[in-house]
């Protein structure tokens, strides 16, 4: 039977009594769930998984997302099968990739604190992410609270904010850390997708900041207007009392709710293997009304 214990004051629980290797119950389904509406954070230890269970498990929580226009990665140079998100550091030989790769310059990006799939018009629900090959220095994943980070907001800035549209867009967030020469290929499937500013957890009603490196315009507002108050706003919400820091050991398995808290990994030793296996499961609505097409 599974149970679950709080691990850090504002949120974040950690699961024992799962073994994710086998098929759950509904009841055991139901209990996750249920915790992560609770916690919006999950931590399983000791879950010695393949792809294939990871992505069974995860097909208990909704589908699999089509893991396409996520990653500048060619198709010739996947590692992973179609259903997994490689965030790891290898080439497809398992080597760490060189430093002037290009794969390597546009995963720096997921240091920024981000949403995963905000760049979607239909953003991802959940993240779950296996370790597999820890890395030997640093790779913590740090999780922020967003539900936190609206409640702490004054009345102010929350009835500033709370019909803002933003524009979400990989060319935002690489483009901070200035990453240049995208194809025009590239830039295609980056167009930009509007999301609210503010999210309301569909079963908690809970209200939330959506906030995502790969947010650079607000609509309607002038982009340094826009990215000022973004950077102010973010600021705000990851300020240590809401943050959860993740040491990873292998074998761990960390679930999170895309819609109510943001993440970003620390550096590592990029020298040494850090293998870690992401499976998205699809959000099933947008946050806003997409722009017509021009
Ligand atoms: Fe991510």
């Amino acid at each position: 039977m599974i149970s679950i214990r709080q691990i850090h004051p504002v949120f974040v629980g950690e699961v024992s009594g799962a073994d994710l290797t086998q098929p759950l119950s509904r009841e055991d389904v139901a209990a996750i769930e249920a915790g992560m509406d609770r916690y919006a954070v999950l931590v399983f230890h000791d879950q010695k998984i393949t792809d294939d269970q990871q992505m069974d498990f995860g097909q208990n929580f909704g589908a699999i997302e089509n893991s396409k226009g996520g990653n500048i990665t060619k198709d010739h140079e996947l590692r992973l099968k179609q259903g997994m998100n490689d965030v790891s550091n290898l080439d497809k030989d398992g080597q760490p990739l060189e430093r002037a790769s290009r794969q390597r310059w546009f995963n720096l990006g997921n240091m920024l604190w981000h949403s995963d799939s905000s760049f979607r018009a239909i953003p991802a629900k959940y993240s779950l992410l296996s370790a597999r090959v820890v890395n030997p220095v640093g790779g913590n994943t740090e999780y922020a609270d967003m539900r936190a980070a609206y409640d702490a907001l004054d009345a102010a800035t929350k009835a500033l904010i709370d019909d803002l549209v933003c524009e979400h867009s990989l060319m935002y967030s690489r483009g901070s850390m200035g990453f240049e020469g995208l194809t025009d290929e590239e830039r295609a499937f980056m167009k930009p997708v509007r999301q609210s500013l503010v999210r309301t957890h569909p079963v908690s009603k809970r209200k939330s900041l959506y906030l995502s490196s790969h947010a650079g315009k607000i609509v309607g507002w002038m982009v340094p207007e826009a990215r000022d108050l973004l950077r102010d706003l973010n600021e705000h919400a990851t300020q240590r009392e809401n943050v959860y820091i993740h040491r990873w050991r292998q074998h761990d398995l960390v679930m999170w709710d895309n819609r109510q808290t943001m993440h970003r990994v620390r550096r590592f030793d990029e020298t040494q293997p850090r293998d870690m296996r992401r499976t998205t499961v699809a959000g099933d609505a947008m946050t806003a009304k997409q722009a017509e097409a021009a």
